[in-house]
């Protein structure tokens, strides 16, 4: 099969069709949210997960300060508040108020999970090693809940629940592979 080339800069775009998730965070009763493509899991025992975010971001600077965060996973039909809170900074607004997205306690870390989204990942910063520009935040997991009717038991995620995947610019698919544009 014939093959292109493709730049280095690009690659991330071969790999990061994993769920687009809003990132919580907390420091000194400021809360915010970051719109993330790059998150992946890096250990089971201790469970780990790591994000990659610029240092240029609020979010960076809440969460290398507090050493925490929750990675809270929306589904498809949250794509405009998605969109808002990754084309926005905290440092210009209260983006929980802007995207009309609802705190909620987490169990163990200071930071809000998002209501509106149905599986809540709990992290304390473990590791924060600073890659090319961006940062890679490691946490350990402290605690995690889900909504119940989002999954079966083996954690298998049920319809009509459908996550978000980032294509590149506005565009993502939904794991029903239904193509949309934001807002
Ligand atoms: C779909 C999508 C995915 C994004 N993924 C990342 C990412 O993985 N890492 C990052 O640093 N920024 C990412 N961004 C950009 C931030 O979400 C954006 O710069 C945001 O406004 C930063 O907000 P803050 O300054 O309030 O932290 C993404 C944006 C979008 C729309």
């Amino acid at each position: 099969m014939p093959k292109r080339t493709v730049k280095p800069s690009q690659t991330a775009r071969l790999l990061n069709h994993g769920p687009t998730v809003l990132v919580s965070s907390r420091h000194r009763e400021r809360d915010n949210l970051i719109t993330l493509a790059w998150t992946t899991p890096v250990s089971i025992d201790p469970p780990m997960v790591a994000i990659a975010i610029a240092p240029g971001r609020y979010s960076h600077e809440l969460i290398a300060r507090s050493r925490a965060y929750v990675i809270n996973v929306p589904a498809s039909g949250l794509l405009s508040a998605v969109w808002y809170c990754g084309t926005r900074s905290g440092r210009n607004g209260d983006k929980f108020q802007g995207a009309r997205l609802t705190r909620s306690a987490s169990a163990i870390v200071d930071a809000p999970r998002v209501a509106e989204c149905f599986a809540h990942i709990e992290c304390r910063v473990v590791k924060a090693p600073s890659v090319g520009d961006h940062t890679l935040f490691v946490g350990e997991v402290v605690s995690a809940a889900v909504e119940r009717e989002a999954f079966d038991g083996r954690l298998r995620l049920r319809r009509p629940f459908h996550t978000l995947h980032h294509l590149g610019g506005s565009e993502f698919l939904t794991s029903a592979g239904t193509r949309l544009v934001a807002p």
